[in-house]
């Protein structure tokens, strides 16, 4: 793992840049995660294609997950995040992108994601990591070995991820289709982002911890291209790093 310290979030979404930037170009195939985290690397993203003119139009994205049951045009799903924060706002064409879909017969949704991904070599999966160490929506206890599946979601992160949902007076929903871990290990590179003191127990379990499905981002030790972009906060419990 190459691991990089930074101040604060604003200095992790520029550093998260500065590696994307390398792989934005045509013919390239990202991997995107959703959430809070990579918000700021989305917008520095957006910036660029606005100021410099950065040609997404040939650019294939696949995403990391989706929740289980929200129509698909819900402000809270992936989709729409997709959409709304990155896809729209720089041009990636409609047909070249793909979120896992949450609605439908699902196991036939998981098998369709796993066979157009077998297809295709992801460049570079982004990646966010959950306070109980998730990567996706693999949730501690994952066997490794689980390409794009149906998972229950746990009461941390529903918890966590409850204020999305507040305004809408929704809850969390309670289940969400996500590539594996396995799929996830088959990027030819790795970036995640943690910021906050609540993603430092979470990477402590990632960098010096066991590989352990316990802590599902521990797996990451074993991939041989994997950077890692760490706030103060999230890195105060890092005793050899
Ligand atoms: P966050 O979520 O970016 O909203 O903190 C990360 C994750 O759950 O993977």
């Amino acid at each position: 793992m190459k691991i990089i310290r930074v101040k604060n979030y604003e200095e992790a979404s520029e550093k998260a840049y500065e590696v994307m930037k390398e792989f934005i170009k045509p013919g390239a195939v990202l991997g995107l995660a959703t959430g809070s985290t990579p918000l700021g690397l989305y917008a520095l993203m957006v910036k660029d294609h606005e100021e410099n003119g950065t040609d997404y139009s040939q650019i294939r994205t696949f995403n990391l997950d989706e929740y289980v049951g929200l129509p698909l045009h819900h402000r809270e799903s992936y989709y729409s995040f997709m959409h709304t924060n990155l896809f729209n706002k720089v041009g990636i064409p409609e047909e070249n992108t793909h979120v896992p879909g949450g609605l439908g017969d699902l196991e036939a949704n998981c098998k369709a994601y796993d066979e157009m991904l077998a297809k295709e070599s992801v460049d570079i999966q982004l990646l966010g990591i959950g306070a109980d160490g998730h990567i996706g929506f693999n949730e501690p206890g994952t066997p490794f070995n689980l390409g794009t599946h149906v998972t229950d979601l746990t009461e941390q992160t529903r918890k966590d991820n409850q204020r999305f949902f507040n305004d809408l007076g929704e809850e969390t929903p309670t289940q969400a289709v996500t590539m594996g871990p396995a799929t996830i290990m088959a990027a030819k590179n790795v970036l995640l982002i943690a910021t906050g003191e609540n993603k430092a127990e979470a990477i402590k379990g990632m960098i010096e911890g066991p590989v352990s499905e316990e802590c599902q981002a521990s797996l990451l030790q074993n991939h041989p291209s994997c950077t890692v972009i760490i706030d103060e906060g999230a890195g105060k419990l890092l005793e050899n790093h």
